[in-house]
């Protein structure tokens, strides 16, 4: 192999990856706070949101009634990735997350493709859902106090507007909180996953007084086909179980806390979807629902013929969606600063404030792109190719348990994916199926984003890797 190749496929050997997160940088480390309610409400806080909210609307038409079962189907999707980011957790407890897992396993490249993946899956969404927190608010403003944004403030140029205000103040808010500290940060988002997980059982608690068994009648209108292409636009509401993933260095008992926290979140959304879109098909006939993004509340309205319970579920909606903001610039930061302490970015994502023990300049860097992606640029497509990229690191992943079950036996787990290796495979198909029922154009911009990141590793990554010096002495 050419020293090229070589360090193309280097491997970060898992216990070099421990003992650098243990003490990589000479200076202020990043602090030891989170428990497992902190790092459980941080996945639930990275994945409950526009999806709930907003998709489950607009995937009922496609599959009828069920798409009870559509939420099922994805939920067992995640469920097999869910299980490996829960063995490598457990094994490689540090804040990289899938990008750490793919330096151990299948070596610099893929790792280096998994965190530009990542990219999407925590940058470019977060703007994407910041933009979706701007238009709630403004919808909340118009039906509780009869005001709205003009366009040109509320949408980016492109899409009629000048610059998106809203969705760029989520961001500079989120930001504000992380540079705080990650105590507080996870303090905050706890208590908002609270709040949205209480709207979303007051929402059950109403529809379900109006159940009527007949709307679930014809269940399968569209048959398989119609379950399968929901299941394809729902899994989007699952991304982000993998979040307490990127808190590794933070967890306080990361190997114990952490598969338990991914775990423990998946199934608290799962339980959580099925029922809001049980009780949300229960009250209303699924042609009903049009694809508008407004059901839930037509479907609270209708019930109690008024309009407070849904002005509730709007500002329940915004608080989701903000602590979904919250949490995924946090795990953006996070793995970025993984990314910085092994040379792959420049090195000022791993410098950690000694006074608040988070990466202050991390964050402001990470918050002003954001902010920029969310207020001026129309993310279209780009946005659709986060699942992909969500989908394509998730399949890493799967790999990567398989790969290292073989080449380090020896290392001590916390937690075992059962039925290995039916599992694991099962997680890379079903991610690869999913894969396939995206559109011609979304895997465009996902090959564009793809050699966009090649360039940029082979013009920075490639040339100030820590792991590459020892590679090219050791060829040497
Ligand atoms: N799962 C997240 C949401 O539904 C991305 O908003």
């Amino acid at each position: 192999m050419t020293p090229f190749t070589a360090g193309l496929l280097a491997r970060k050997p898992v216990d070099r990856i421990l003992r650098d997160s243990a003490a990589e940088h000479e200076g202020p480390q990043l602090k030891r706070s989170m428990g497992l309610g902190h790092l459980t409400a941080l996945s639930i806080g990275a994945s409950l949101g526009t999806g709930i909210f907003v998709i489950l609307g607009e995937a009922t038409p496609d599959a009828g009634p069920a798409v009870i079962v559509a939420f099922i189907l994805a939920a067992v999707t995640a469920l097999f990735s869910a299980l490996s980011y829960a063995e490598m957790a457990g094994t490689i407890p540090v804040s990289g997350s899938s990008y750490s897992y793919a330096y151990a396993t299948i070596g610099e490249l893929f790792a280096w493709v998994c965190g530009w993946c990542l990219l999407l899956e925590y940058g470019v969404s977060v703007a994407a859902v910041a933009v979706g927190w701007g238009q709630y608010i403004n919808e909340l403003l118009h039906t509780v106090f009869g005001v709205q944004l003009p366009t040109a403030l509320a949408a980016p140029p492109g899409d009629g507007g000048v610059v998106n205000v809203p969705a760029m103040v989520i961001v500079a808010l989120a930001c504000l909180v992380l540079v705080g500290g990650a105590t507080e940060s996870a303090r905050l988002n706890t208590a908002m996953v609270v709040l949205k997980v209480c709207v979303l059982v007051f929402f059950c608690a109403i529809a379900f007084t109006a159940f009527d068994a007949g709307n679930l009648q014809p269940f399968m209108p569209f048959g398989v086909g119609g379950v399968t292409a929901a299941a394809a636009m729902v899994f989007f509401s699952y991304i982000g179980f993998d979040a307490a993933s990127t808190a590794g260095n933070e967890a306080k008992n990361p190997t114990r806390d952490l598969p338990r926290a991914i775990i423990l979140s998946l199934g608290i959304i799962t339980l959580l979807y099925c029922l809001v879109a049980l009780a949300a098909v229960g009250a209303m006939p699924w042609q009903e629902f049009g694809g508008t993004e407004a059901s839930l509340a037509k479907i609270l309205t209708d019930v109690t013929q008024s309009t407070w319970p849904s002005v509730v579920l709007s500002i329940g909606a915004v608080i989701a969606i903000a602590s979904v903001v919250l949490a995924v610039l946090y795990g953006q930061t996070r793995i970025l600063y993984t990314m910085g302490s092994d040379g792959l970015v420049p090195p000022v994502f791993a410098k950690v404030n000694p006074r608040t023990f988070v990466p202050v300049r991390n964050i402001l860097i990470v918050g002003t792109l954001v902010a920029l992606l969310a207020g001026l640029v129309p993310l279209g497509e780009l946005a659709n190719a986060t699942s992909i990229g969500s989908l394509f690191a998730f399949a890493l992943v799967n790999i990567g348990v398989i790969v290292l079950r073989y080449t380090r036996p020896d290392l001590p787990r916390t937690f075992r994916t059962p039925l290995f290796p039916l599992v694991p495979v099962l997680g890379v198909l079903f991610c690869v199926l999913l894969m396939f029922q995206m559109k011609a154009p979304t895997w465009i911009a996902f090959g564009l984003w793809t050699v966009v990141g090649l360039a940029v590793y082979f013009a920075y990554g490639y040339r100030n890797s820590r792991l590459r010096d020892g590679v090219a002495k050791a060829s040497r």
